[in-house]
């Protein structure tokens, strides 16, 4: 590949044009108008306490979950970039309990838009890597000439059209799939353009690391204590090789090592929240699961594929474990 590469656009154009493309002009105008948002919040995050976006508001979202500054800030920029294209019947987000319909102001158009704005925000404050979240459907056919409502949303992560994330660390990246390989385009901030850097990505197999919060380790399932007892035990246990285990309380920073480097990743379902895990299905699961089986990997609730799941609520939770196909089988009950 030149280095850099193609611009985001000129890339998607390009998978417009190829027989069979995924990726239709509108889907195509609607990822471009959401990595435009993501610069604005990569430019706010960076700016931190000059900008005075650290810090909680004191408010909860529907999660319960203090909201910090950066939450809102990153929702409101989402909604506001991507309401008046007309390329959207309506949009969910993490930290917003109803959908968002868009204003009868503006036209509207056939995709759903769903988005955890900042992901990882713990680490916001102590300058840690966080990341923006997507996923789109289309809304279903029967939605045309109503407003859609929570209900359209509900659709397994199989039938999502495009997924992504940006990740704002040492560089900030964008990374996304069509449905047709995984993609990792650099922002160069000077122009304020995205330049493909690499892909098709494909998760390198045998990478002995693992990421999962150990403090939860009482409220696993025998099949994850197993899992994480064999590789804790490296070289004088079971598997007769050494582990490494990285956390960085970001799921996207976990899930964006993974995809470059290989390893696993695990949220398990746990004792907690009526049995389910931290993770939500629809704007955190979904769309990394559609990046991670794009890239060769596997992702599971520890019993099946996560983009099988049936949703039940817009803010449903589920277990995740994924990856290295080969580890997400091992942790999904097979002994490794
Ligand atoms: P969010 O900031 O959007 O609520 O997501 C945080 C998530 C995820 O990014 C990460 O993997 C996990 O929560 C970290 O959980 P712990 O606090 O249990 O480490
Ligand atoms: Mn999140
Ligand atoms: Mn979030």
């Amino acid at each position: 590949m030149p280095n850099p590469g193609p611009s985001l656009s000129r890339f998607l154009i390009e998978q417009q044009r190829l027989p069979g493309s995924t990726c239709p002009a509108e889907l195509r105008l609607l990822i471009e108008t959401i990595a435009r948002a993501c610069k604005v919040i990569n430019h706010a995050i960076s700016k931190g306490a000059l900008g005075d976006v650290l810090g909680s508001l004191g408010s909860e979202n529907v999660q319960g979950e203090v909201q910090k500054k950066l939450d809102v800030i990153a929702n409101d920029l989402l909604l506001d970039s991507n309401e008046w294209g007309g390329h959207l019947a309506g949009m969910a987000s993490e930290e917003m309990e109803a959908i968002h319909l868009i204003p009868n102001r503006y036209p509207k158009g056939e995709y759903l838009l769903l988005f955890d704005p900042i992901d990882g925000s713990s680490n916001v404050d102590v300058d840690l890597t966080v990341g923006t979240i997507f996923s789109i459907l289309l809304a279903p056919e029967d939605s045309a000439g109503r407003d859609v409502e929570e209900r359209d949303f509900l659709q397994p992560g199989r039938r999502q059209v495009a997924a992504g994330y940006a990740i704002y660390g040492p560089q900030t990246l964008l990374v996304l799939t069509v449905g047709s390989g995984v993609y990792e385009f650099t922002l160069d901030s000077e122009i304020g353009s995205w330049r493909l850097t690499d892909g098709p990505l494909t998760i390198p197999a045998g990478n002995r690391e693992f990421a999962i919060n150990m403090a939860r380790r009482r409220q696993w399932s025998p099949a994850i204590t197993r899992f994480v007892e064999d590789r804790l035990q490296g070289s004088e246990g079971p598997l007769g090789e050494d582990y490494n285990m990285r956390w960085t309380a970001s799921m996207v920073a976990d899930v964006h090592r993974i995809l470059k480097r290989g390893g696993v990743f695990l949220y398990p379902a746990d004792h907690r929240a009526g049995g389910r895990g931290k993770l939500r299905l629809l704007y955190e699961a979904n769309p990394m699961a559609f990046l991670i089986e794009q890239a060769g990997g596997a992702a599971s609730d520890g019993a099946k594929r996560i983009l099988d799941a049936e949703p039940i609520g817009l803010h449903q939770r589920i277990g995740v474990i994924l990856g290295d196909k080969a580890e997400v089988a091992a942790a999904s009950g097979a002994r490794s």
